[in-house]
């Protein structure tokens, strides 16, 4: 039996201030794309920014539904716009900011495991790292380089033998 732990690294910033001038922009634009989060149900809102290669900032916010999972995800609708607005162009970083207006949230809040999915098939189609930076209205902000670092094991397009 082989043993295997698999791992990666996360940055922890205490404050802003220790980010480059560009993550510091990318996360100022996700906190400008809160504001405008549809999110009557959940009243948690979440903005996301995704810095494209050719300097293109494309962003998202969460978009709810009365019909619960017809809602969308602040990241999907950033990722989904890249892909439709610049196909040919690669995401380099995504930038996210939750804060609920029921509670203090001062953890960030890392993508869900559907919008991992789809993270993680743009990095898969681009054959670059998208990294990640995640921020709370409170707290510390994390950062790590590739979407694969959490969501190891991923299912892509080799299994179904076209890649
Ligand atoms: N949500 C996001 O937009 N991104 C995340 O990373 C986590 C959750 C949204 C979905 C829903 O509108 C609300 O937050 C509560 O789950």
């Amino acid at each position: 039996m082989e043993k295997k732990r698999i791992g990666f690294d996360l940055l922890i910033f205490e404050d802003e201030a220790e980010l480059s001038q560009n993550d510091q922009k990318l996360l100022g634009a996700a906190e400008e794309a809160r504001k405008n989060a549809y999110a009557p149900y959940s009243r948690f809102k979440v903005g996301a920014a995704a810095l494209l290669e050719n300097g293109e900032t494309v962003i998202g916010n969460n978009q709810e539904n009365a019909s619960y999972p017809s809602g969308l995800c602040a990241e999907r609708v950033a990722v989904f716009q890249a892909g439709a607005r610049f196909p040919d162009v690669a995401i380099v970083s995504i930038a996210i900011s939750a804060a609920s207006e029921e509670h203090v949230v001062d953890m960030p809040a890392a993508p869900c495991g559907n919008c991992r999915q789809s993270i993680m098939e743009y990095e898969h189609k681009q054959q670059s790292p998208i990294s990640l930076l995640m921020k709370a209205e409170k707290g510390p902000i994390f950062k790590c380089s590739s979407m694969a670092d959490i969501l190891p094991l991923a299912f892509d397009n080799s299994f179904l033998g076209d890649s």
